[in-house]
């Protein structure tokens, strides 16, 4: 299980911007990702879920302050990215940094043998790939394209989801994967979760997508609004947030919400 625990986040000082250094922006915030499960991570625009996420995978912008993130009992919270990638810990940024200067399969390859320690060669890794990548109706040619430079925003989010059915993570934090993506690639999105949850990997999923909610029945669903978790529940949350949004949701917030334990 993957545990975050009463985690605080501030502005770096690395951040592009000094003048928020030291602010906090998310405060004792508590969830967990249990493998073969769908979290699901909601809340209005600015409350915190991108810091919150990108701090736990040492974004140079932010600073976990406090709390822990715990893999398995085990407090890795301190570990540098690379480590925490070895451990099987995948993230999808909401803004997928521009990288050229090597294609998706070369990058995937390289990525796969240093996680999964093996010396698959590439071609047979390559010819794996685009069954992967055709098994989720995606463009093959996306494996020979640039990283991410140069891709629209559909094709790095379908890029991203290549990157997950590839690397076969333990746990995935998606930051708005269903965004900017036609209803087609939405659908491969909720393929590819729902065949790797089925394989066991734990999902923690941004969204702002009601249909994510029906399609993938995740079975934890949290709220952040202002920094803080304000809610957290099951399917019944995610039936009151399609039907009221987030307004009447965030004002009945629960006492328990930082408590450390699922359910
Ligand atoms: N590097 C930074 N410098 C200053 N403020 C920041 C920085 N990063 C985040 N913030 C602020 O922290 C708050 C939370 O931002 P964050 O991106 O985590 O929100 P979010 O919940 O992911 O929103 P959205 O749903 O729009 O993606 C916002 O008010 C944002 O402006
Ligand atoms: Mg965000």
């Amino acid at each position: 299980m993957l545990e975050l625990k009463n985690i605080c986040v501030e502005i770096s000082s690395d951040a592009v911007s000094k003048e928020n250094e030291g602010k906090n922006v998310v405060r004792d915030t508590s969830l967990c990702i249990e493998s073969g499960s769908v979290s699901v991570l909601m809340g209005p625009n600015g409350s915190g879920k991108s810091t919150l996420v990108n701090a736990l995978l040492g974004h140079p912008s932010y600073r976990v302050s406090s709390g822990i993130l715990e893999l398995d009992g085990v407090d890795i919270t301190n570990l540098p990215t690379e480590k925490k990638a070895h451990l099987g810990i995948f993230l999808s940024m909401q803004n997928v940094p521009k990288v050229g200067g090597l294609t998706l399969a070369t990058f995937l390859h390289k990525a796969y043998v240093a996680t999964h320690q093996t010396d698959i060669s590439v071609l047979e890794f390559y010819v794996n790939l685009r069954d992967k990548a055709k098994l989720f109706s995606i463009n093959p040619d996306l494996l020979d394209r640039p990283l991410t430079a140069g891709l629209s925003g559909g094709e790095k989010k379908l890029s991203e989801v290549l990157q997950l059915a590839a690397l076969q993570p333990k746990y995935a934090i998606l930051d708005e994967i269903d965004s900017g993506v036609d209803i087609d690639a939405l659908h491969t999105v909720f393929k590819a979760i729902d065949a790797l949850k089925k394989e066991g990997t734990g999902f923690l999923i941004i969204s702002h997508h009601p249909s994510l909610l029906d399609h993938l029945a995740p079975e934890h669903v949290y709220v952040m609004s202002g920094g803080n978790m304000v809610r957290k529940g099951g399917r019944e949350l995610a039936e009151e947030i399609i039907k009221h949004g987030f307004c009447d949701v965030i004002q009945c917030s629960l006492s328990d919400t930082c408590s450390g334990k699922c359910g």
